[in-house]
Order: structure tokens, then sequence, then C-alpha cells
């Protein structure tokens, strides 16, 4: 039998996070006690976080000609992932998150596009095959929102299953939302697409309905450290996730995606899958940064039978 090949179309950044008491007021300076420059990018999280769980994944996607593009295209291959539909775009940098960390672990996150803006519908032309011939199709909203529209629209007419990580949250349109077989927002998104705010169960069933409504079969809406709501065929429930000591939730969801995507795969039923999308994020969110966060399958099974 052959291994389910997965497509990831996404964005890659190179994070500067600083970690500080408190979020600065607007005109207010603080001072950060640590710094550093990491690989990130949702994209790129999602692809690693699959590549580490075992998944046989290409990642399309797009970095500057700087000398940190070309580091981050040999991580990515370390990381168990094929990057032949990696380009570098020339006079172009690399994407950049300016990420402030707090003490409690929240951040917050600005973004420049950079080389992800160069991935365009027509740049996507020569990679056509790489989601004609997958399984399934990973994307967030990092990139052109027009290149992720016709990505979905292509994969849904060759029957390559969509999973949209709606992250950062933005509307997006009915024709769109009807190409998407999977949609797993965070609390924000949910609200941001359906106009229902998720505060709880009541008002996440009704948000997931909204999005069954558009032609989205399943619905996995994430709620932090409360796990996930499930939605299939207008039935749902919480699918609780694991209690942890975290200190820093950047890539929570990127690593609960990319998890949750390569179990399904497999072919593991949903639950099971959530359950152990929800062991990679959980382990995750007790590590500091993006990619450097996100686990590896011996480790996210390790938990999984400590946790049994
Ligand atoms: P982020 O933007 O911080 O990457 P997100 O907003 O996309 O995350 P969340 O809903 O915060 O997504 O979290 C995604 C998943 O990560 C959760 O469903 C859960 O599995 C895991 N998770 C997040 N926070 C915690 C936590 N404090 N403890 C354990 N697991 C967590
Ligand atoms: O989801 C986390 C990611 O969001 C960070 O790595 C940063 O690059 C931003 O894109």
């Amino acid at each position: 039998m052959t291994t389910p090949r997965l497509a990831v179309l996404g964005s890659i950044n190179v994070d500067h996070i600083m970690n500080i008491s408190q979020f600065p007021k607007p005109g207010e300076t603080i001072i950060g006690h640590q710094y550093k420059i990491a690989f990130g990018g949702k994209g790129a999280n999602q692809a690693v976080a699959c590549g580490r769980s075992g998944a046989d994944i290409t990642f399309i996607a797009c970095v500057g000609d700087d000398a940190i593009g070309s580091e981050i295209i040999s991580q990515l291959k370390t990381d168990n992932i094929h990057i032949d539909a990696i380009s570098i775009i020339p006079q172009t940098p690399t994407g950049v998150a300016m990420i402030l960390v707090n003490e409690q672990g929240e951040n917050v996150i600005s973004i420049i596009a950079g080389a992800n803006g160069a991935l365009t519908p027509r740049h996507l032309e020569q990679y056509h095959h790489v989601i004609e011939h997958a399984d399934a199709l990973l994307m967030q909203l990092e990139s052109p929102l027009d290149t992720v529209f016709e990505a979905a629209k292509l994969a849904k007419s060759h029957h390559t299953k969509v999973i949209l990580n709606p992250a950062p949250a933005q509307p997006l349109s009915d024709e769109f939302l009807s190409f998407i077989d999977v949609i797993t927002p965070n609390e924000t998104e949910a609200e941001i697409l359906t106009g229902i705010s998720v505060h709880d169960e009541a008002g996440a069933a009704k948000a997931a309905d909204i999005l069954h409504h558009k032609g989205i079969k399943q619905v996995l809406i994430t709620l932090g450290s409360r796990g996930v709501w499930f939605s299939e065929q207008g039935k749902g429930m919480i699918i609780p996730g694991f209690r942890v000591e975290a200190v820093d939730t950047i890539a929570a969801g990127d690593t609960f995606n990319g998890a949750f995507v390569t179990a399904i795969l497999e072919g593991k039923p949903s639950v099971e899958a959530i359950r152990f999308a929800h062991a990679a994020a959980a382990i995750a969110v007790t590590r500091h940064g993006a990619q450097s966060s996100v686990p590896w399958r011996h480790e996210i099974e390790s938990f999984l039978a400590e946790r049994a």
C-alpha cells in the first residue's frame, strides 16, 4: 500500500520573538528580557508538524533570496518535507513576523508577507500537479487569498481533501467555503466566519452549524487549553485537550493542524486523530517558539502512552 500524499500550501516567516512582562500600551516602551530569531510562518509550522509526525508531505511555499531563506529550506528538508515546490524569489526578503510574548504565555503578532506575497495563482500553476496528485491539501490564510481559493478549487475538482485552518482571521466567501471539507478555526476565527461568538458549547454548536450549511463536512473549533469542539453532520461534542504547564502557545494551533491531518491521512478515526493532535499541541505549548516547539512522532506517542 502506498503512503497517502499530503500537500501543504502556505507561508514561511522568520519569527522575531521578544519575551516581555506585559504587552506595551500605545506610546509605551517596555524592556524585554529575552529575544530570539526562529523559523516560523503558519504554513511552515504546519508542514513541520506534518513532517515530524510522519506524513509524506510536499510543501508549496516561497522564501526570499536572503541567507535565512536558504537556511530555512535546509531545515525543512531535515524535517522530512519534500522541498521541490519551495521557490526562492529574487530581490525579495523572506516573510517576517514580529512576536511579543507576555508572562502569561499569550502572544501578539504582526507580519510582513515578503516572499509569501509571490505565491500568486500564476506562480502556483507550475505546482498544480502536486495538488492534483495529493490525497489531502492543508492551507492557512497567510498566503494571497486568491491563491488559496484557486488551490482549494483545483483540489476539490481532483477529489483531494481540503483542510483549511482559517488563520489569521478574515471573512471568506460562501463560494470559497464550499470547496472546503474540514475547517479548523479557533474561537476568534469562528466568530469572524459566522458572526456567532463562541463562548460556550451552544455558541460553538451554532457556529459549526452555519459552517456545515456552507458545505463543510467537519468543523473543529479549537478552544485553547479546553480542547476542541468537533462537529460532523450537525452533531457536536467537546474533545478535551491535555493538561500541561504552558509556557508559550506560539504554533499550538499549527502543531494541532499538522498532527491532525497526518493522523487522518493514516486512516485514524476523527476522534483518535484529534487526541493525537491534542497531544502534539500540548507538548508544543510546554516549549518556546514555533518550529522549535513542534514534537516528533515518537514524542507524541510517548506522551499518549504516559497519559493513557
Ligand atoms: P495559536 O494561535 O496560539 O497557535 P490557536 O488560537 O490557533 O493557537 P488554540 O485554540 O489556542 O489555537 O489551540 C490549539 C490547540 O492547541 C488546542 O486545541 C489544544 O490541543 C492545544 N492547546 C492550546 N493551548 C493549550 C494549553 N494551554 N494546554 C494544553 N493544550 C493547549
Ligand atoms: O501561528 C504562529 C505563526 O504565526 C508564527 O510562527 C508567525 O510566523 C505567524 O505567522
